[in-house]
């Protein structure tokens, strides 16, 4: 019997989405074997016809090819079936990452994803990260038009500071914002997650596995490719990953006494974050998507969720080798900096 899927309500203009999403990144990103396009559309089907509607991409991702997949995937699906979000917004100049949101940029970008995903509208556009040589209100005011135009019908951003978030939500309200939240990567809740309730935006968590630790613990670190970009990752080295093999270790212990799998403990711990949050656990195989989807059958008890708080507090180790440059809580530049040319 096809299990169901909980929709909930994303930020207080309107959107719904399934209570997990699928995040598609890793379908089309250069490590490991060469994912089969075939499969892949197989995969992202399965998950819509399981109630997994809320599909996550962005330009930045292959780059194009992973919006041009998700978007043959699509065909022969009813579009309001579907929630699609996409994002703009990173760069690649001169080999370096860049963030971008000029008004022509936005406009481009966003002309040229609905090419790629051959659809009318994108469900939920995401600014991926903060430029900051132009005040987010300038970005916003763009996107606005976008709104109206018809173009995109919800607005997100991604690893915004909270002054950003709040100014960016007076020009246009924000539905969602994107930011890594898993077990180990708490760093949100501080700030950003006080600020997104107080203004009625809904939160998606991108990475809930923690890139895959979660699920496969220090066998995934062991066996990640060369040109695989966590291997850079500051958690998966040295100290840190020993400080984090006996985090994960006890998971396990965990998650056997609850009967399911750490993958689905890490998850339902995101999933029991409240009624406005949605984990979008990346995949690219259909039994890790099944039994991801499972984490929605797992009930956690306030004790419980207390217990693997404090588990975790023996965390070792930035999420990013990054956290120090602007990609990450960004400050938006005051508007008065802003020439328009
Ligand atoms: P990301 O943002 O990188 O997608 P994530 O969602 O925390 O981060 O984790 C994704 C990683 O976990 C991927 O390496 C994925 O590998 P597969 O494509 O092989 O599935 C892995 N992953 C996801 N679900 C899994 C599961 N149930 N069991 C094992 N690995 C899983």
């Amino acid at each position: 019997m096809a299990a169901t899927v909980d929709i909930i309500k994303l930020g207080s203009e309107g959107l719904q989405v399934s209570k997990q999403g699928l995040g598609c990144m890793r379908m089309s990103s250069g490590d490991g074997p060469p994912k089969p396009d075939p499969e892949m559309i197989s995969l992202i089907r399965r998950a819509i016809n399981s109630g997994v509607t809320f599909l996550d991409t962005a330009d930045i991702y292959g780059p194009h090819k992973n919006e041009i997949l998700v978007g043959k995937a699509l065909k022969g699906v009813l579009r309001e079936k579907v929630q699609i979000a996409t994002k703009f917004g990173i760069t690649f100049k001169d080999g370096k990452m860049e963030a971008r949101g000029d008004p022509a940029y936005v406009r481009a970008s966003c002309e040229a994803s609905l090419n790629r995903l051959d659809i009318d509208f994108i469900d939920l556009y995401y600014v991926h990260r903060i430029d900051i040589r132009v005040p987010i209100e300038v970005t916003m005011g763009e996107l606005k038009k976008l709104v109206e135009e018809g173009k995109i019908k919800y607005v997100g951003l991604s690893e915004a500071s909270a002054s950003t978030i709040r100014r960016a939500h007076a020009i246009h309200p924000i539905t969602a914002v994107q930011n890594e939240w898993s077990l180990w990567s708490r760093d949100l809740e501080e700030e950003i997650i006080p600020t997104c309730r107080e203004l009625g935006i809904g939160i998606v968590s991108y990475s809930p596995l923690g890139r895959g630790f979660f699920s496969l613990g220090p066998k995934l670190v062991e066996n990640l490719l060369e040109n695989d970009y966590r291997k850079n990752v500051p958690r998966f080295h040295g100290e840190n990953f020993e400080a984090n093999k006996l985090v994960y270790e006890r998971i396990c212990v965990m998650s056997s006494r609850k009967g399911c799998t750490p993958s689905q403990l890490a998850l339902a711990w995101v999933e029991h974050q409240g009624t406005d949050v949605c984990p979008i656990p990346g995949t690219t195989k259909i039994e890790n998507f099944n039994e991801n989807l499972g984490s929605l059958s797992v009930t956690l008890t306030q004790q419980e969720m207390s217990e693997l708080n404090s588990l975790v507090d023996a965390v070792k180790g930035d999420r990013s080798p990054f956290m120090g440059n602007t990609f990450f809580n960004s400050e938006t530049p005051p508007l008065s900096s802003w020439k328009d040319e």
